[in-house]
């Protein structure tokens, strides 16, 4: 099964983005052709400093292959170096009519959030559907806010189907329901747009810092203590094995211990299970044309399986002549 996702280069990862999104793609690689790509047109969309864009890009692939993305088992490039992405998003834009994208949620967040509206920020779903249908994709993995996008390119695709025939897989979006949403240091859903996010690759020091503005409820270091509600233990979780979460269930209905002592082990165990990756990011930091050679090779394999599509979407409309 073919299944793509695009990173947009926004910003430093966050353990939400770990385990709700890095984490099953990476496991996903002995499975599945994984497809992924780092989305700098996307992050146009919002962003105007060039250098920033070319720093966050790098960034993203460094992170990325540190934290496991295999460029052997999978195809792992930089948007903007299949620009057949470009010339798929023109054609498709006459196959979707204004109504579908004055619809999307996405669009009516931003404007309503007072972004300004700019023609990319309305037509990002076109191209998200280039990017989806240049690669013949059967899967994509996206979050609950990317649905309508998926089925955008489901409609775009079916219209340019039903004019010219059978040129484009048709995908599906999948959303794992299983993923937990992972919890901010204030208890809401982890984001960058929430400024309480605790970065995978921060330094030790502030990392300890941030834990420790995790809200929790105020309560005598005696007292047996919630494990369920607790901001704390909800994260540490997921990095442990389940005799290990007993353990640690056990430490908090015995009391005897503060919100202190969890958040201490939290950074400890945070420090520990990123640490191989830390090793393999600074090996990449300081190997950055390898990081350039393995995109560029990367592009090579994404472009290999775009061609005979943007031949054949060529073809019948006419472009080639
Ligand atoms: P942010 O909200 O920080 O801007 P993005 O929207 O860039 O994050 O998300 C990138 C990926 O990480 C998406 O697939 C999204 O579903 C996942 N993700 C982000 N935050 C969380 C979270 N708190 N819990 C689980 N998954 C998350
Ligand atoms: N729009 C996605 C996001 O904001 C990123 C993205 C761009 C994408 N193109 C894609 C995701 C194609 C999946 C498939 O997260």
């Amino acid at each position: 099964m073919r299944v793509l996702t695009g990173i947009q280069p926004s910003g430093d990862l966050h353990i939400g983005n770990y385990f709700g999104s890095i984490l099953p793609m990476i496991q996903s690689q002995d499975e599945h052709e994984v497809f992924a790509f780092i989305a700098n047109y996307h992050a146009m969309s919002s962003l105007s400093d060039g250098g920033r864009l070319s720093h966050l890009t790098m960034q993203a692939a460094t992170d990325f292959l540190a934290l496991g993305m295999n460029p052997d088992k999978s195809t792992f490039w930089v948007q903007s170096d299949v620009k057949e992405v470009l010339e798929l998003y023109w054609i498709l834009s006459g196959f979707t009519p204004m109504g579908l994208l004055e619809r999307a949620h996405s669009y009516k967040d931003k404007t309503a959030r007072g972004i300004a509206s700019n023609h990319s920020l309305f037509s990002y779903p076109v191209l998200m559907a280039a990017d989806i249908l240049l690669f013949g994709s059967q899967v994509v993995p996206v979050g609950k806010d990317q649905i309508q996008h998926v089925e955008i390119a489901r409609d775009i695709a079916t219209k340019f189907n039903n004019q010219y025939g059978d040129i484009f897989t048709i995908p599906e979006f999948q959303v794992d329901e299983n993923v937990a949403t992972v919890p901010g240091t204030d208890g809401q859903k982890m984001s960058k747009s929430y400024g309480n996010t605790i970065t995978i690759f921060g330094e030790e020091k502030s990392q300890l810092k941030t834990v420790k503005k995790i809200v929790t409820e105020v309560i005598g270091v005696e007292e047996p203590k919630e494990f369920e509600t607790c901001n704390v233990y909800n994260i540490i979780k997921l990095f442990l094995d389940d005799n290990e979460r007993v353990a640690l269930q056990d430490r908090y209905t015995r009391g005897g211990e503060g919100h202190g002592h969890f958040k201490l082990y939290l950074a400890e165990v945070l420090w520990e299970y990123f640490r191989p990756y830390r090793e393999k990011r600074s090996y990449y930091e300081s190997h950055q044309d390898e990081v350039r050679e393995i995109l560029k090779n990367g592009a090579l394999k994404a472009s290999a399986i775009a061609q005979p599509i943007i031949e054949k979407v060529r073809s019948v409309t006419g472009i080639k002549y």
